[in-house]
């Protein structure tokens, strides 16, 4: 079966703090790596496998930058070459690793998977509200058991807020608004205008005002795999709509996700927000408000891979809801499409 993920993307593979000068090994589009963070403060990643007998190298020890197997001593730099082999002068010319593009940015370290004379940073998707001083806040890593595209269409279609999280972010009205969609070549882009409506808890609560509100969801997708959500609420009649949120709140949900297998993913996301940006007691509370409701995505999640595995030969319908999301997935697809060719040159 193809994969279900282009390997020409840059994918985050971690937080940028949970990279230290130590060993992190993590599967990365079914590739298992190992990261570490050199002496001046860039990232290392290799092939998570001995290039002598395919021990897995962070099953071993850093001395400096260099990596050294945990099993015969042969040691590699950062770039992957070995640089030492036990009982032995010279070094084989082609005892080398592979090593992973790693750029850190918007406070994520991000891996290109596919073909190196293709990692250009400038593709690295825009999550710059990430560590941007207007903004403020944090997130988390999930590890959910179901495919990455699962999580890209939950988030895609937001009605099932007004199922999943009911007590928090989800109402009547999410799921009674209309939406507007729209696409691009690696973009797809879902607008929903709630006016006039009540604010559900969460929302209620940070705008600390009563009254009817007019709430958005802009639903921003990058192929493969990133999902940047700009949300808030304004009081009806301060003109929000129109364009003028200053007397509202707005934050941004960002998301992406990187496959691990075809049947789990890395899911990292982040909420931040323009307003009351000191509060640290805010971004804590936040985060762990964020953290319960996404808990219950990754309940439903699990629950929808399970039965698409005892269910092979089922096919999904699609609804207006799923708009979205379907442009999602045929971004997703063009991207391995363009891979084809060159993935039958390698096999030949
Ligand atoms: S397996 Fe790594 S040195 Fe032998
Ligand atoms: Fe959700």
């Amino acid at each position: 079966m193809a994969a279900s993920f282009p390997m020409n993307a840059w994918y985050a593979a971690a937080w940028d703090a949970d990279v230290k000068q130590a060993l992190l090994p993590r599967t990365i589009c079914g590739k298992h790596v190992v990261m570490y963070r050199k002496s001046d403060r860039t990232i290392a990643a290799l092939e998570d496998a001995c290039w002598h007998r395919l021990v897995p190298l962070s099953k071993g020890r850093l001395e400096g930058d260099t990596l050294v197997c945990g099993y015969h001593g042969l040691k590699f730099n950062a770039q992957g070459r070995c640089t030492f082999m036990p009982s032995q002068e010279t070094i084989n010319p082609s005892a080398c690793v592979r090593a992973y593009p790693a750029i850190e940015r918007h406070r994520f370290v991000w891996l290109w998977m596919g073909d190196p004379a293709l990692a250009d940073p400038a593709k690295i998707p825009d999550m710059h509200w990430n560590d941007d001083p207007a903004w403020a806040g944090d997130g988390k890593t999930i590890h959910v058991k179901c495919n990455y595209r699962l999580v890209v269409d939950n988030l895609m279609d937001l009605t099932h807020e007004s199922f999943v999280h009911s007590s928090s972010i989800g109402n009547d009205a999410v799921a009674e608004a209309p939406f507007d969609v729209s696409h691009g070549e690696k973009t797809a882009t879902v607008t929903r205008w709630m006016k006039g409506i009540e604010a559900p808890p969460f929302w209620a609560k940070q705008l600390q005002a009563s009254g009817a509100v007019d709430r958005w969801q802009i639903i921003h997708f990058e192929a493969p795999c990133t999902v940047n959500i700009d949300v808030g609420v304004a009081p009806t009649g301060t003109g929000a709509p129109e364009g003028d949120r200053s007397q509202g709140v707005n934050g941004f949900v960002l998301n992406t996700i990187t496959p691990e297998t075809e049947t789990t993913c890395h899911y990292f996301w982040a909420f931040v927000r323009n307003y009351r940006l000191s509060e640290q007691r805010l971004t804590t509370e936040i985060r762990e408000g964020v953290a319960g409701i996404f808990r219950e995505d990754e309940l439903i999640l699990e629950a929808q891979q399970r039965a698409i595995d005892e269910n092979p030969g089922r096919v999904f319908y699609n609804l207006n809801i799923d708009a979205g999301a379907m442009w999602a997935r045929r971004a997703i697809d063009r991207m391995i499409a363009a891979e084809a060719p060159q993935q039958m040159q390698a096999a030949e």
